[in-house]
């Protein structure tokens, strides 16, 4: 598919845009500073902390803080689509403890089987999915335009 693009130049923090690119949703969130502080405390509870599968994620975005698996700190990119059977995880991406989990710290609940992901899509260990969520290949073409593909 071709590739598609998209300005993030409106979206605010803690909201999320959805575009489709070679049949998938791709979500775009601007994640908050406290979401960012959160990831790397959660490290020991994820399958793959440091996203050492390479399937899930272009190696780019792991070369600044690899917890974060994104180009710009703050935008997270990520193909919309559970792990486990494809289901469409909801996000909570607020840092509260209800209703999930009394550390609840923001993320991707999927409702088929209870999966749990967190705001970089870094998959809790326990759960049916067996990978973090895939981050799709993009750029920046501007400061404000994503390409996804
Ligand atoms: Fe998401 Fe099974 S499809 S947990």
């Amino acid at each position: 598919g071709a590739p598609v693009s998209a300005d993030i130049s409106t979206l605010e923090v803690g909201q999320r845009l959805v575009l489709e690119w070679r049949g998938q949703p791709i979500w775009i969130v601007r994640r908050s500073p406290e979401i960012l502080q959160a990831l790397p405390t959660l490290d020991d509870q994820l399958r793959d902390p440091m996203s050492e599968n390479p399937e899930q994620q272009p190696e780019y975005v792991l070369e600044g803080d690899a917890h974060l698996r994104s180009i710009k700190p703050e935008v997270s990119v990520l193909v919309g689509l559970c792990t486990h059977l494809g289901c469409s995880p909801e996000m909570k991406a607020e840092i509260r403890p209800e209703p999930f989990d009394t550390n609840w710290k923001g993320g991707y609940f999927c409702p088929c089987h209870k999966s749990k992901f967190d705001m970089a899509g870094r998959v809790y260990a326990g759960v049916p999915a067996p990978t973090n969520l895939v981050v799709p290949p993009h750029h920046y073409e501007n400061d404000t335009t994503l390409v996804i593909g």
